[in-house]
């Protein structure tokens, strides 16, 4: 395989450390041996100019890993708060981001059993995902059906497991219940609308921007513009609130989703969406957020009989040890696929080298379902880019159409994803 040879790297991305010294060193050209890979690597925490892929050594499975053969990789939004620096106690950079991913088992470390090599997988991991090859402990490694694709394995993990233990663990969601949840098109959001379906009688209301409603209008009962006031439309249809609130946003609608409770229900904060308001980290932004949360006292909640809580994934299963939890919730939301009752929606699939792209597209919030980073996809010729662009900005012209064909056909690679995002990009541009 003919090696890429990168741009010089910094003097501090020579070495990479990590907590426990496993990480590989980048190798300029790559390694003599052969033993590299491609990854998509954070230089520092920033905007999307801080993302670039680079050659890298090939990790070795420690005791209790398996190595992976990556073939698709989930990019989530606290992928694009990783980037900024938009977390707690942040990790030092440079690092390769990626909490999960699919793909083949190539080799076992010692002490592992239950996996053979060439076991199809899909896992989490602690950063590390968005490169060719992953090593992780078996504990979160998960075999998947062999009906279920790549792109869809790298979709599921997060999406569903974090949606499963919100509704089912912390909110004990049942027949007849009603749940709000915002982003509603997105990764979680379309996995939230799925599992609600699974129970009996459950009625979700949902927000998201307007021109994703068309696209997910059957997956929710009530759906309202992001941008409206969406306590009061719950309000017309069930005055008494709902009894489940899922908050990933933040700031003031931390009181909202409170307010709305029914006697005896929950809310649960496990995002904060608002505090991104650009490509880089906003102090200000972060400061409004904080300050418009509203500070609950207990009382209030034993007087109003609600329950409020919170929901880390990562925390869970990366700091507080319960991967045994999880493990179970996946288990039974691989019974949920099987029986055909769950599916994840998948928005598109990017190169590695076109994970900038791929950010900016939950930046302008145009994804409907999970973007993927698909391993062995070629970038999208550059030369197709500029001929959709161009030909999207003549589509007021009569003479548009016939020139877009010629241009679709010039790019017959292109994958609808790709398409759709250079559609938003130049949609963007011409405004
Ligand atoms: N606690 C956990 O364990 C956990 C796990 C997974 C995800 N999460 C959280 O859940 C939320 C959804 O995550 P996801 O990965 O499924 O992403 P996602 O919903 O696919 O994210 C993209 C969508 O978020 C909405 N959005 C809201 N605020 C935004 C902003 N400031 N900038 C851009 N888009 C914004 C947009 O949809 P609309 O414009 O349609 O609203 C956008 O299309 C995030 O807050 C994430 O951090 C938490």
């Amino acid at each position: 395989m003919a090696k890429e040879r990168p741009e010089k790297a910094e003097e501090t991305e020579q070495m990479i450390e990590k907590e426990g010294g496993k990480e590989a060193a980048e190798v300029p050209g790559g390694a003599a041996d052969g033993r590299d890979m491609r990854a998509v690597l954070l230089s520092a925490f920033g905007g999307l100019n801080k993302l670039r892929v680079a050659r890298k050594v090939m990790p070795e499975p420690q005791d209790g890993e398996v190595k992976i053969r990556v073939k698709a990789c989930g990019l989530n939004f606290i992928d694009l708060m990783v980037r900024q620096g938009n977390i707690d106690n942040p990790p030092k950079t440079p690092l390769v981001p990626g909490f999960e991913l699919s793909g083949i088992v190539e080799a076992l470390g010692g002490n592992v059993t239950g996996f053979e090599i060439g076991d199809r997988v899909m896992a989490f991991v602690n950063y590390n995902a968005w490169a060719e090859v992953a090593c992780t402990p078996a504990e979160f490694v998960y075999k998947i059906p062999e009906d279920m694709s790549f792109s869809e394995a790298a979709a599921f993990p997060v999406n569903f497991v974090t949606a499963y233990m919100m509704l089912f663990e912390v909110a004990n969601l049942r027949e007849g219940m009603s749940v709000l949840v915002h982003s509603a098109g997105g990764g979680v959001g379309q996995a939230v609308a799925q599992l609600c379906s699974t129970v009996p009688n459950v009625t979700v209301f949902g927000t998201a921007s307007a021109f994703k409603h068309e696209a997910i209008k059957t997956s929710l009962n009530h759906l309202f513009d992001r941008n409206s006031d969406y306590v009061q439309e719950v309000k017309k249809i069930s005055p008494e609130g709902v009894d489940i609130v899922l908050d990933c946003l933040c700031g003031e609608n931390t009181g909202k989703g409170i307010g709305l409770l029914k006697p005896l229900g929950t809310y649960i904060l496990y995002g904060s969406s608002n505090m991104v308001t650009g490509e880089t980290k906003s102090f200000f932004s972060f400061a409004k957020s904080w300050w418009q949360v509203e500070k609950v006292n207990p009382i209030k909640l034993y007087e109003e009989n609600k329950v409020m809580s919170g929901f880390s994934l990562l925390n869970l299963l990366f700091k507080q040890g319960r991967a045994g939890v999880i493990r179970a919730a996946v288990d039974k939301l691989l019974a949920l696929y099987n029986q055909k009752k769950i599916k994840p929606l998948v928005d598109s699939l990017w190169a590695l080298e076109e994970v900038k792209e791929a950010m900016q597209r939950i930046h302008d919030r145009g994804n409907i379902g999970k973007l993927i980073l698909d391993v062995e996809k070629a970038p999208t010729p550059l030369v197709s880019i500029i001929l959709i662009i161009y030909c999207k900005s003549l589509l007021s012209s009569l003479w548009a159409a016939p020139l877009l064909i010629s241009c679709s056909a010039a790019a017959p690679a292109l994958e609808m994803g790709t398409v759709r995002c250079i559609e938003v990009g130049a949609g963007t541009a011409m405004l």
